[in-house]
């Protein structure tokens, strides 16, 4: 059969990228698409390398993509998202290394396992339709445990406007994040980031006030140890955890369960052997993972195996592709809940390794543990409802995943 051509916003290659996987691992070719000026990478080796590569930016302005006269028409119709984002995920190595140093902290092993109860409440309180519906959407079911998981270590207090208000930003402006969106969604998005912004600021100025034991009191003591670092510079920090931790986790959770409900047999086995859930849930990751890629843009001209990336292209690196190069993972179709994951890039690699990576496993394995007590191997997915939103150069956007599930 012959694979339609690739492109990163084909529903072919969002909903199912792995025939395209294996073409280039097959050739070792890196994927140019010279209409966007950028490449596509899926080896593992070349994906770990370019993570964390001297030649290799987050930031366009690096590279003189940015057009200065555009720039200053986006930033004046959407001060805060622009700005917010150029300081931010596409910012200076310093401001995200400072970042880093605010946060980490917060998300060590020992400081995640303190908030193993409050996870499994939260997984418990909004999964119950699971327990008793005859059929759900699992997109919609999964979609708001994250986001509430996090307001929760924010110390956004439930029972307030503020809190209500943050759960309905947060996704509207995470929306408005992806370049491909349109002018109307950005629009919405700059009022989202603002009442999100606002909530958190609030947070930060009630904690300064009256501290807790809370992460928000804990990074504004690291803060202070710091020096010159300003509100704004803890709320920025504090949006990307929340932009970083939310919809990768609500993604992966729908794709898990397409996973184990394709992989009956695995299913059951898990049921049965629940050590066996912690190296699982990387397992999930790496045979679907929510990341399309992670965006860089080269500063110089960089040589890959005789193949040359022009400077000032965009590399677009496919972490799923990586986990699904032979050469270091095995028959890599074959979903395998004890195969040895190390050198996984599911969390990314080097500099800007995921900081949220225990709390990530710690969410997901508790949804793993929850779909293992109440999601019968019988239930099965309706194919034909299955939506994905292929316009999303970072995620893979499952956005429909409906389940009979007795
Ligand atoms: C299953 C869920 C998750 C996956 C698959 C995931 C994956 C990743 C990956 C691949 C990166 C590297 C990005 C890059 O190099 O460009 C990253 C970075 C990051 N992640 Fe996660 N992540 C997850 C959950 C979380 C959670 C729950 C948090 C925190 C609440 C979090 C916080 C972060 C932060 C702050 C960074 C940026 C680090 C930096 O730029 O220096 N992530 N994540």
């Amino acid at each position: 059969m012959t694979l339609p051509p690739f492109h990163p916003f084909s529903l072919d290659y969002t909903a199912n990228p792995k025939p395209y996987f294996a073409e280039f691992h097959r050739s070792g070719r890196l994927a140019f698409l010279p209409e966007m000026n950028a490449v596509a990478v899926h080896g593992y080796e070349a994906v770990r390398a370019f993570c964390d590569h001297p030649q290799m930016s987050r930031n366009p302005a690096d590279a003189g993509l940015v057009d200065p006269e555009q720039d200053a028409i986006r930033m004046a119709r959407w001060p805060t998202l622009e700005g917010q984002m150029r300081r931010t995920v596409a910012g200076d190595q310093q401001g995200l290394a400072r970042m880093r140093e605010m946060l980490a902290p917060d998300f060590k092993p020992a400081m995640i396992r303190k908030m193993a109860t409050t996870v499994k409440e939260v997984v418990e309180r909004i999964c119950a339709p699971l327990a008793v519906e005859r059929d759900v959407d699992m997109v919609t079911l999964v979609q708001t445990v994250p986001l509430v998981v996090i307001s929760k270590l924010l110390g956004i207090d439930e029972a307030t406007a503020d809190a209500e208000m943050f759960l309905r930003a947060a996704p509207a402006y995470f929306r408005g994040i992806n370049p491909l969106a349109d002018e109307d969604c950005r629009d919405q998005a700059e009022v989202a980031a603002n009442q999100m912004f606002a909530v958190l600021a609030r947070t930060v100025e009630q904690r300064k006030r009256d501290p807790q034991t809370d992460m928000v009191t804990q990074v504004l003591e690291i803060a202070a140890g710091m020096g010159d670092v300003t509100t704004d510079d803890v709320v920025r920090a504090l949006v990307i955890l929340v932009a970083a931790g939310t919809d990768t986790t609500r993604l992966t959770t729908s794709l898990a369960v397409k996973t184990l409900l394709t992989h009956p047999a695995e299913f059951e086995a898990l049921r049965r052997n629940r050590d066996d859930v912690k190296n699982a849930v990387m397992e999930l990751l790496r045979f679907e993972s929510p990341t399309k890629f992670l965006v860089r843009i080269a500063v110089e001209d960089v040589v890959w195996e005789g193949q040359t990336i022009p400077r000032g292209t965009i590399v677009l690196l496919s972490i799923m592709g990586a986990g699904w190069d032979p050469r270091v993972f095995p028959a890599p179709e074959r979903f395998d809940v004890q195969r040895d994951l190390k050198g996984s890039l599911n969390f990314g690699f080097g500099s800007g390794y995921c900081l949220g990576v225990h709390l990530a496993r710690l969410q997901v394995g508790t949804l793993v543990h929850y779909l293992l007590d109440h999601l019968p191997s019988t239930a099965t997915i309706d194919e034909a409802g299955m939506r994905w939103d292929s316009r999303n150069l970072f995620l893979r956007e499952i956005t429909a995943l409906p389940v009979h599930v007795r």
